[in-house]
Parts: structure tokens; sequence; C-alpha cells
């Protein structure tokens, strides 16, 4: 599991700082939603106080079973891979990372997900995409990101940490209740203040408030938990096809992503210089 620690500068009084999870992108897939991308990109570059994380499934190539075809397709044939492994990437140099580059502006990374090609060096296109974009790989399931604040001023020593649990997630539920609970249960073992996790592209938050008492033992304060589905840009249903999730008769989703606005100041119930004062998500 990767620590990824971004330090991030923030002036004085209240900041405003806005977290953007694009995950389940699909991009190759005939339903990814480009116009949808193009404009959660858009929107990320043309914030200053914005910071996005790609929570997996960049690209709609292999998934595990797949992957595994592809290892045994090859397994009497190794001198073959890399030719294969090199016209992949010459695809996702001329179509995915053109798109993704907007994006490599205070990006806090990458994860693979379910989706993305493993090559024959043992390195993943995520890792691929990652390197060419100069942004932080964060594995292939989940890492925890540290945003590490500090004021601008030197010196004064103020500072403080806001803990991002991100993971790609794992399984499945039909409601969207079960969904998020899903979601709570799964990183009930892991310290974050923000838990995002994607791969059922359903989008919803979740807050929930965790009291203690103060330093003095006169009042109540509390911590806010928040978890977030980060949502998707594959459709499901297409004209004149047959898609697996028609298939399958799951229900019509709608593409939707996350914006988790974080207001930054000073906590004057902890006494404390800095603080992540509000976490609001919209979606
Ligand atoms: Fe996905």
């Amino acid at each position: 599991m990767i620590i990824h620690t971004e330090n991030i500068r923030v002036g004085y009084g209240n900041t405003k700082l806005r977290i953007r999870p694009l995950g389940d992108i699909h991009l190759g897939h005939i339903g990814h939603d480009s116009k949808l991308f193009n404009k959660a990109v858009q929107e990320h570059a043309n914030d200053p106080a914005g910071w996005c994380i790609i929570t997996g499934d960049i690209i709609d190539d292999d998934r595990p079973s797949s992957r595994q075809k592809r290892v045994h397709m090859y397994s009497d044939r190794v001198d073959a891979q890399p030719f294969d492994d090199e016209q992949h990437q010459l695809w996702l140099d001329h179509k995915v990372i053109p798109v993704l580059k907007p994006l490599a502006n205070r990006c806090l990374g990458a994860l693979d997900g379910d989706h993305f090609r493993l090559y024959s060096d043992g390195t993943t296109s995520t890792m691929y995409i990652c390197r060419k974009l100069k942004i932080p790989y964060l594995g292939e399931r989940m890492a925890w990101v540290r945003m590490l604040f500090s004021t601008k001023a030197k010196g004064e020593g103020q500072r403080c940490m806001y803990l991002i649990h991100a993971s790609h997630g794992a399984g499945s539920a039909s409601t969207y209740g079960g969904d998020i609970n899903a979601l709570i249960r799964q990183v009930s073992g892991f310290e974050a203040d923000l838990c995002i996790a994607g791969h059922t592209h359903k989008c919803m938050p979740a807050q929930i408030p965790i009291l203690y008492p103060d330093q003095r033992g006169e009042k109540i304060r509390e911590k806010m938990r928040t978890y977030v589905r980060t949502g998707g840009f594959l459709r499901g249903y297409l004209e004149k096809r047959t898609t697996y999730v028609e298939k399958a008769g799951y229900s019509p989703l709608a593409l939707r992503y996350p914006v988790i606005e974080l207001t930054l100041g000073r906590c004057k119930a902890n006494n404390c210089s800095l603080s992540v004062e509000d976490v609001k998500v919209t979606i």
C-alpha cells in the first residue's frame, strides 16, 4: 500500500480547496461519456484551488480475467509480447494521455483499479500514464494520501493534515444504501478523514461525525468522517447495442462526479493554528 504525501501551501484566513475524485473513466469504451469527462477535466484545469485524484479504471482495457488470459496467450511466445505492449503504449500516447494532460497539474495520483493492461516487464498501463504525466502512481487497489497544509509564513508552524483513504473499491450492492454501507464497512479498519472509492459507478456521499470531549472536558466537539462513492463516466445502455450492463439487467445510473470542498481556517475550539473546519460534498 502506497502512502503519498502532498505538501500544499495555503494562505491565512479561510481558504477553500476542492478535491475532485475522477474514477471509472473507461476511456476507449464506446459508452465513455467524453462530453462529461472533458467538462470535469476543464473544471479542474480552471480551478486553481482544485486537486484531482484518479480512483482507477482509466481505460476500458483488460479486466482481471482477460489479463490472466493474455498471460496464457503469450506463455509459449514470450518474445512477442513487448511488441503488443508497444502498440498499446502508442495508443495511450495518442488517445489517452492528451485527454488526461490537463489533470496533471495538482493531481494527487492515480490507482489502477480493475481495468488496466499488465505489460511483459511487470509494469502497468497506469504506471506508464503516471510516468508520462508526472503524477504519483498510487498502486493497484488502495492508498493513503496525506494532504499536508501549511501557511505561507515561514517558521510559524501553522500546519494540519487531511488524510484521504483512496481505493478503487470491490464488490457490488444493488441498492444505494447497501453501496455506501459497503464502503463504510470496507474502510472501517483504516484511519482517514475522507474515504473515497469507485468501482460501482454510483456517485453519492455520506458524512458521519465522531464526537469527542474538548481538552477541558467541558464541551462536545466533532470530527467529520466523509465517505464518497466517486461515480463514473461510462454509459451502461447504448442505442443498437446490448452492453454487459443490459445483459446483467443492472439499473441505469446517473453519470456524475463528486466535488469535495474543504474550508481551512483557524480552529478556535481547539486553539490550534490551522485546521479543516468544514467539508461539503456536491455531486
Ligand atoms: Fe469501472
